[in-house]
């Protein structure tokens, strides 16, 4: 099954998309975590994203398609993928049609992750992640287990994004409303959207996908 999840900065697409990995196999593939991994290694296509991702605005479509289809070439035939934060653009959205087309696949389903603005400042303002694992967490609704220990790795250093701060997440929300939205109109039309109301807490949301996943 090839898995398409849309939802606004910080709507729970990286914590649902790991949890669903882990437990259907799926491989998820989050064209944000690809970006940050290329501006670490300070490659070409990083230094030209990586100034575009501190202003909150989108990367050019070229670009991530490359970067989608390169990942997707290294992995042979398998149980399928979760797209996390891509598509992001009607440009996007074909390209991934063509790709998926091209191994004799398609989109199957597509989670939308409804969530309110207000509350999304709050959700990406709080978040970090493991610095060794990448596991997720919230100062207020994520905690380790054990405080400073990461629960799925036992790191004990974490991290939080550059392009984390209200001001930032402002401008994300902008071209989410403006660039990312209409995505939903696209997918409505083939029958393909199921939303989840993204306001529940972590465990909850997790249980309606899997309703939205296995029902019918
Ligand atoms: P990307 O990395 O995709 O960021 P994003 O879309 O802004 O989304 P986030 O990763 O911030 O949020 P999320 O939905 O994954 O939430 P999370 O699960 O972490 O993209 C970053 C940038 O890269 C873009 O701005 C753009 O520049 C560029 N880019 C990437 N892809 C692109 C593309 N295809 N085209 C062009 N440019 C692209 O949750 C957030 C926090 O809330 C966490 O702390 C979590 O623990 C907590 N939380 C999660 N669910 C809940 C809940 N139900 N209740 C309470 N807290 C919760
Ligand atoms: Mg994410
Ligand atoms: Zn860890």
């Amino acid at each position: 099954m090839n898995l398409v999840m849309l939802g606004a900065p910080g709507a729970g697409k990286g914590t649902q998309a790991k949890r669903l990995q882990d437990m259907r196999g799926l491989v998820q593939l989050s064209t944000g975590d690809m970006l940050r991994a290329a501006v670490a290694a300070g490659t070409k296509l990083g230094t030209q994203a990586g100034a575009l991702m501190e202003r909150g605005e989108l990367v050019p479509d070229e670009l991530v398609i490359g970067l989608i289809s390169e990942r997707m070439e290294e992995e042979p035939d398998g149980p399928g993928f979760i797209l996390d934060g891509f598509p992001r653009t009607i440009g996007q959205a074909e390209a991934l049609d063509e790709l998926l087309k091209s191994r004799g696949e398609a989109v199957d389903r597509v989670l939308v992750i409804d969530v309110n603005d207000e509350a999304l400042v709050g959700r990406i303002t709080g978040r970090y992640t493991c610095a060794t694992c990448g596991e997720g967490y919230h100062t207020l609704f994520k905690k380790p287990k054990v405080e400073g220990v990461c629960d799925r790795c036992g790191g004990t250093e974490f991290k939080r994004r550059k392009d984390d701060t209200e001001e930032v997440v402002r401008e994300r929300l902008n071209a989410y409303h403006a660039q990312t939205k209409p995505l939903i109109g696209y997918y409505t039309a083939q029958g393909k959207v199921r939303t989840v109301d993204g306001m529940a807490d972590i465990e909850t949301v997790q249980k309606e996908i899997d309703l939205a996943l296995d029902g019918a």
